[in-house]
This record gives structure tokens, sequence and C-alpha cells, in this order.
């Protein structure tokens, strides 16, 4: 069944602990196929491992593939949240596999995963939750032929403050039904909990685009949306990480210019909202600028208490 088994004794090792667990499962199962789902805990999340610790052709991220995690890019307590995660540009898109999960500002995974039955597929047993640690989630044995899986978490009603981690590990497969010859992929995506929207993202030049800032249960907190032309995460302590870089000097010249940034800073209202404005300059020059936004709450001794998605404006 398992012709890679002699290629390395951390194989045979891995193997023979799956075996175990298949004995002690019943056989409910058969775990020692790792392209039917792998085990959980190889996900590239922190403290995880991920499936290089077995297909270790070739170093992880090392491919020339993309993968992808799709998610709402804010998370919405007691909600259930589609996720997606696909791969492109893959050796063998007949040949494939993933494991997610997620971790939450505390560093826990929090909520659930349902498997979605979704035409044309109806892929009910094309995705499965790890039936020994409910916070993995990823392909079952009918679900490896596919390059896109489809699930969903369903968030807590209650969160600790800070956005919410998705991670992910896909595995590119060159489908021998060995563990070699396969690239694997780690990657991560966030949701969070304060949000930054505008009704379009394209801004006309002379035009006053306005920039909605929603941090539920934060009303009475500071609030600060930063402008700046460098979409870096910007560390801020513990989780929070503000999405823009606000040392670039560019946030400093839009604070100091309230006559084309409004409002970018004050404190949030009973709504647990509040509106900023951007007038954009009507100089041809800035056809073609991106400029990146994005939100943070603090409290009266400035600790960061939110922070927000990052939202990108195109000067047109
Ligand atoms: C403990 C060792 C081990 C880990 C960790 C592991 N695998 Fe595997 N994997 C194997 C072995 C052995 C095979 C070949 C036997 C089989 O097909 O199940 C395999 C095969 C596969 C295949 C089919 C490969 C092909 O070319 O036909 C897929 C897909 C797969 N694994 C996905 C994953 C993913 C995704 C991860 C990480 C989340 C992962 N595996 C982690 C051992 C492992």
């Amino acid at each position: 069944m398992n012709s890679s088994l002699g290629r390395s004794g951390a194989l045979a090792g891995a193997a023979l602990f799956s075996f175990a667990l298949a004995a002690a499962g019943g056989g409910v199962r058969p775990l020692t196929a790792n392209s039917a789902g792998p085990l959980p805990g190889y996900s590239g999340a922190p403290g995880d491992s991920d499936c290089t610790a077995c297909h270790t052709t070739n170093p992880v991220n090392s491919g020339s593939a993309t993968p992808t995690i799709t998610a709402p890019s804010v998370v919405t307590p007691g909600s259930a949240h589609v996720v997606g995660v696909s791969i492109t540009g893959n050796q063998n898109p007949a040949k494939n596999g993933f494991e997610i999960t997620l971790r939450d500002a505390a560093g826990s995974f929090v909520g659930s995963w349902t498997t979605l039955m979704l035409p044309p597929l109806f892929n009910a047993a094309k995705t499965q939750t790890h039936p020994f640690n409910a916070g993995y989630h990823e392909h079952s044995a009918s679900g490896n032929t596919l390059s896109a899986w489809t699930m969903q978490w369903n968030a807590p009603t209650t969160l600790a403050p800070g956005p919410v981690t998705l991670y992910a590990a896909v595995n590119d497969a060159d489908g021998d039904a060995s563990a070699s010859g396969d690239f694997i992929y780690v990657l991560s995506k966030k949701m969070f909990q304060a949000s930054l929207t505008s009704p379009s993202s394209t801004w006309g030049l002379g035009a006053l685009a306005s920039l909605v800032f929603s941090a539920p249960g934060r009303a009475g907190d500071y609030y600060f949306i930063a402008p700046s032309e460098d979409p870096t995460p910007f560390p801020l302590g513990g989780a929070m990480e503000l999405q823009v870089n606000p040392l670039t000097g560019f946030t400093a010249y839009a604070l100091s210019t309230p006559t084309f940034f409004i409002n970018l800073t004050g404190v949030l209202g009973s709504t647990d909202s509040a509106t900023g404005y951007v007038y954009v300059p009507p100089v041809p020059a800035l056809s073609g600028l991106s400029l990146h936004f994005a939100g943070v709450t603090t409290n009266a001794t400035a600790v960061p208490t939110e922070v927000s998605n990052r939202f990108t404006a195109l000067f047109q």
C-alpha cells in the first residue's frame, strides 16, 4: 500500500504511529493513507510542523504554484465564515491536499469547522474535520483530486481582542501515491474584528471619499485611521498589528494636513464607529497612486484594544 516506507526511518516511524492510531480507532478509517487526510499538527501554524516533516523532497514554499486562502476580511462573532483553500499552477491538478487551522489573538483554536455541501460538487466528502482533533480541517480521501476546497468556520460568540489567523499547509502533489516529489506550501490569512471600508476602492481626483471605521464594543475608545503608501504591517504589541507602516512620513504628513485628511483620529461614537474623509487633491500627478489605510483603537492609556483590516484606495 505504501511504497515510500523504505525511504527513511522517520517515515517508517510516522507510518507505525499512524498504524497504531488506526488500530486504536478500531480501523474506522485507514489512517496510514495520508492521502486520505493528514494527521493534525502539520498546518504550519505557530507550534505546528508542516507537511515537509514527511514530504521531504522540496523545501517548504520552494515551488512555483500559487496557494490561496480566501476568507472574509472581517470576523463576526457567533457567525459562520466560508473559507476556501486553493492552489493554481500546480504540477498535477488531479492530486493535491491541504490542512487548515485557526488561532485567536490569544493563540488558541476557537470555534468549529463544518464540511460544506456545495453545488456543483456537493462535496460533503471532499473535506473533513480531523476525527481526533476538531481544530483541524483537511482534504478527505476523495477530496485529494481537487485543487480547491470550500469549508466553513463557525466563530464563537465571544473572541479575545485582536484578529484571528487562518493557517494552512497545501500539498501540490505529483500523484505517485508516495510522499516524495511533492511541493508543500504554508500560508496564513487574518480576519479582523474591526472593519475599515469605503463605498468605492477607486477615488476620483477632487472627490471627497469616506472611510467608515467600525470596532464592535469599542465605543468611547480612541481611534486612529493611519494612511500610508507602505502596506507593511506594523507591530503594536502581541497579536495587534497595524496593517500599514505609519513610519514612512506619509502618516505624519496626512495628520498635519487636516484639509485633505479629515477625522482620521477621534473617539468612537455610541455606534462603535466613526467616519473619516479624504479629499483627494485634484492633481493629475496623483492618478494611479495607491494609498493604504488601517485602523486601530486604544484605551485612555494608549494601549491598542482592536485593529482593522487594511483598505487600499486607488486614486484615478
Ligand atoms: C507523518 C508523515 C506525513 C505527514 C506529516 C504528511 N504526509 Fe502526506 N503522505 C505521507 C505518505 C507516507 C504518503 C504516501 C501514502 C499515501 O498516499 O497516503 C502521503 C501522501 C500524500 C498525498 C498523495 C501524494 C501523491 O503524490 O499521490 C497527499 C495529497 C498528501 N499526502 C497530503 C498531505 C498534506 C496536505 C500534509 C500536511 C498537512 C501531509 N500530507 C503530511 C506521509 C505524510
